[in-house]
């Protein structure tokens, strides 16, 4: 899941100089990643002239690092030792079946990315090592969604109602792992993954170590530039929209709508902004500098805004449906559509919604 954000309004210097002071922390973070001292301190208990010489780093260095890494819970000091806590030795340890691995590599890189900034600012472009068709960095980023979403997608699939549907498209399912949460909570249902050759390779490489993965299938396309194949009774659209301006977003949505079975549903999980000028919450405003970094054309939106494209689009109803606060991917909702035909044949029953047209 995605940090609750809550940007404190910065109406003073104080304020002000804590906000940009908020680089350290991450900084030293980042620092033990690069090291990769969660993976080496393991199991056991060191003493910072061990860990110093197994790290190849200075025992003073070292010993102000660690000291703030347990003043930040991720490691433990017991007297002059330390060891992992729990996270350390789970998700941050290389050894470890928990460990987050690519997901941990894309976040390293980024703060070097961020760094960056001036570069996309001037340009209005991404920066140059973005490259979505390239097959060993679309495997890498494949990888790193998987892990990102491993224990939300599970979280989501059990709130969103499926009740009637038989099929699910994946759109931009990159790994699949949301498909094979529908998959794993619907005995019935059979889902495909919609996306790039190289995304789909992982995405079968996931599946094949699940039982419900016999039920996923593959669609490869580029959905940009080409009709969605297939007809479905859900289409499954999450972090996709902020990836695409409003026109390219408004021709995918007359795709998906293609695509769908009359009555049928286009789901939509994004970073939804909620106020009237565009600037909470803070994780969705902060997200569009990342657009900036590394998509020719992305941005965030609002859930009012995407309606409108929704409906011109051709949609019919479109609600917010609302998920229990802290097992949401973000804080706003997931926005469903409804395409004309016959009544909805899978109504959202166990989800709380409301208009997205009041969403602002
Ligand atoms: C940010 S990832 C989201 C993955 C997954 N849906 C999730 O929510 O974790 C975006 C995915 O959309 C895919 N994608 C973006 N544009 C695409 C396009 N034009 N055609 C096919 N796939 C695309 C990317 O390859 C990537 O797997």
């Amino acid at each position: 899941m995605s940090p609750r954000s809550t940007v404190p309004s910065i109406n003073s210097f104080e304020k002000f100089r804590e906000a940009v002071s908020a680089y350290r922390l991450p900084r030293i973070l980042l620092m033990a990643l690069e090291l990769d001292l969660f993976t080496v301190v393991g199991e056991r208990r060191w003493t910072i002239p061990q860990l110093a010489r197994k790290l190849a780093v200075s025992e003073r260095g070292l010993s102000i690092l660690c000291r703030n890494l347990a003043m930040a819970g991720v490691l433990v000091k017991q007297g002059e030792t330390y060891r992992n806590s729990r996270l350390g030795a789970t998700a941050l340890n290389a050894r470890h079946g928990a460990y987050r691995g690519d997901y941990l590599n894309l976040i390293k890189s980024h703060w070097q990315d961020w760094c960056r900034l001036d570069e996309s600012l001037r340009t209005g472009r991404p920066l140059d090592h973005d490259e979505p068709e390239e097959p060993d960095y679309r495997r890498r980023f494949t990888w790193a969604m998987h892990y990102r979403t491993l224990e939300t997608a599970p979280q989501i699939a059990a709130q969103v109602d499926l009740h009637g549907a038989e099929t699910l498209l994946d759109l931009g399912g990159g790994p699949g792992t949301y498909a094979m949460a529908f998959l794993a909570k619907h005995p019935r249902l059979r889902a495909a993954v919609g996306d790039r050759p190289a995304a789909l390779e992982v995405a079968k490489e996931i599946a094949a170590t699940h039982k419900a993965g016999s039920r996923l299938s593959y669609v490869p396309l580029d959905f940009t530039r080409q009709a969605i194949p297939g007809s479905y009774d859900v289409i499954w659209y999450s972090n996709v929209l902020h990836i695409y301006s409003p026109d390219t977003n408004r021709t995918i949505f007359r795709r998906a709508l293609a695509a769908l079975n009359p009555g049928g549903r286009l789901l939509i999980q994004d970073a939804f902004l909620h106020d009237r000028e565009g600037l909470h919450p803070a994780e969705a405003s902060l997200f569009a500098v990342s657009m900036l970094l590394f998509t020719e054309e992305g941005n965030t939106y609002s859930a009012a805004e995407t309606t409108c494209w929704l409906k011109e689009a051709g949609f019919g109803r479109v609600k917010v449906l609302r998920l229990k606060r802290g097992t949401e991917d973000w804080e706003d909702g997931i926005l469903e559509a409804v395409a004309p035909g016959r009544r909805s044949g899978t109504p959202a029953r166990r989800t709380r919604s409301r208009e997205s047209s009041r969403a602002r």
